[in-house]
């Protein structure tokens, strides 16, 4: 296998975007990325994005978005894995660079939620349709039966969710492409309006149209194109588990993750003490606590502790989120796997402004579809 490096990024500002359709909000992020990297040409493109036959009835994207960026004939696919697909496509993108069939890959992710369409009942496709969604699960109600499970079995504090929602949108405060960027309080968590009890609107993650793009090539060629430091993908893992929750043997871990971590742990030669910060999947604060655990920084069931501490504060033991997480930046849906990436990336080369962890040299990102049906890890390291 050859060694692949993120040569190039694209992520314009995320939010509500009612001007702009699928097309224009992927080709302006991948367009970016090609500039990014410098490049005259890609060989080669995955499309992420859980669902554009539902909100946009445009199905086809691989196709549509190779001949909007200009890019006929090359191939071009879209990845699904729901709320994970943008992990899956740079899985994907990466396995393309590494075994040598392609030098320089497009991996993008795009959502266009903001349809007028019924998002609730899109996103819960994901879940199961016969077991959860028709009998009233949504994913905020799925979300809060793994909550309450780990207040109960752990002790953890409604306090504790909260402290996750209040430092991502301080972070996502200081990210200029985040859909919120404003900070919150503890008090607002707690008395914004209830969705699915113990979560609240501020524990949510909102609806998002959104694209990220970046560039993936062999590490010899980035060494010779690249004026940044070279950031090399070291560790890549996936993992599947039950689509139903009720099918799982627990509800306050998420075995897909543990997996997918186990693999990319594996793959890189380091452990969850070289990782100096993480984007993990906070798609409702709880999901952040139980990745922590699961990605193995901190002990089964102390994840709310470690938030109250600050250990996942910027300046904290392992920066969690940086970005604003899903909770701040925003979560279209397809996208956010490849934005985690983008993210760790520019913290690697060392430009993320009032975000930078200082001297960061290996960073993590996770990415999960449904209630953690699917999960991804990848694992970067700047290479000095
Ligand atoms: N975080 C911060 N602010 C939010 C927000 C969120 N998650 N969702 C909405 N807001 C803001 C809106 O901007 C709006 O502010 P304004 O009054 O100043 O304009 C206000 O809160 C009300 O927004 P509204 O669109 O009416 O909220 P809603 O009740 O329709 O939707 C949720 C709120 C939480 C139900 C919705 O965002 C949601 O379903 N989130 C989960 C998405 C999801 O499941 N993703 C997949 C994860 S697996």
């Amino acid at each position: 296998m050859r060694d692949v490096a993120v040569i190039g990024v694209g992520w314009p500002k995320w939010g509500e975007l009612w001007k702009k359709d699928i097309r224009n909000i992927f080709v302006e992020a991948a367009l970016m990325a090609i500039d990014d990297a410098g490049v005259d040409h890609i060989d080669s493109m995955y499309v992420a994005s859980m669902s554009p036959g539902l909100w946009s009835k445009q199905e086809h994207i691989g196709a549509m978005m190779a001949d909007y960026l200009g890019q006929n004939p090359i191939p071009a696919v879209r990845v699904e894995s729901a709320c994970a697909s943008g992990g899956m496509a740079v899985r994907l993108g990466f396995i393309e660079v590494a075994s040598g069939m392609s030098d320089i890959v497009l991996v993008g992710g795009v959502e266009k939620m903001w349809t007028g369409e019924d998002f609730t009942a899109i996103l819960a496709t994901a879940a199961d349709q016969e077991y959860e969604a028709f009998h009233g699960l949504t994913f905020p109600a799925l979300y809060a039966l793994m909550a309450r499970r780990h207040m109960h079995e752990f002790g953890t504090k409604r306090e504790q969710l909260a402290m996750v929602s209040v430092k991502n949108h301080a972070n996502g405060a200081k990210n200029p492409r985040a859909q919120y960027q404003r900070e919150i309080t503890i008090d607002a968590v707690l008395n914004s309006p209830p969705v699915a009890d113990p979560l609240n609107l501020l524990d949510c993650s909102p609806v998002t149209d959104g694209a990220a793009a970046l560039i993936l090539a062999p590490v010899e060629l980035a060494k010779k194109i690249s004026k940044r430091p070279i950031v090399q993908i070291i560790g890549s893992g996936a993992a599947t588990d039950s689509i139903a929750l009720s099918d799982r043997d627990t509800y306050v871990e998420l075995p897909a993750v543990k997996k997918a971590a186990e693999k990319a742990y594996k793959m890189a030669g380091v452990g969850p003490e070289d990782i100096d910060l993480a984007e993990v999947h906070d798609c409702f604060t709880i999901a952040e606590i139980i990745v922590t655990e699961d990605l193995g920084f901190f002990e089964k069931g102390k994840g709310g502790e470690a938030v109250e501490q600050g250990l996942t504060k910027i300046g904290g033991k392992i920066p969690i989120n940086t970005s604003g997480g899903l909770k701040s930046k925003g979560h279209p849906v397809g996208a956010t796997g490849v934005a985690q990436v983008i993210e760790i990336t520019e913290q690697l080369w060392g430009v993320s402004g009032e975000r930078q962890v200082e001297g960061a040299k290996i960073g993590l990102a996770q990415n999960m579809g449904g209630s953690g049906a699917s999960s991804t890890v990848h694992i970067l390291k700047r290479i000095d």
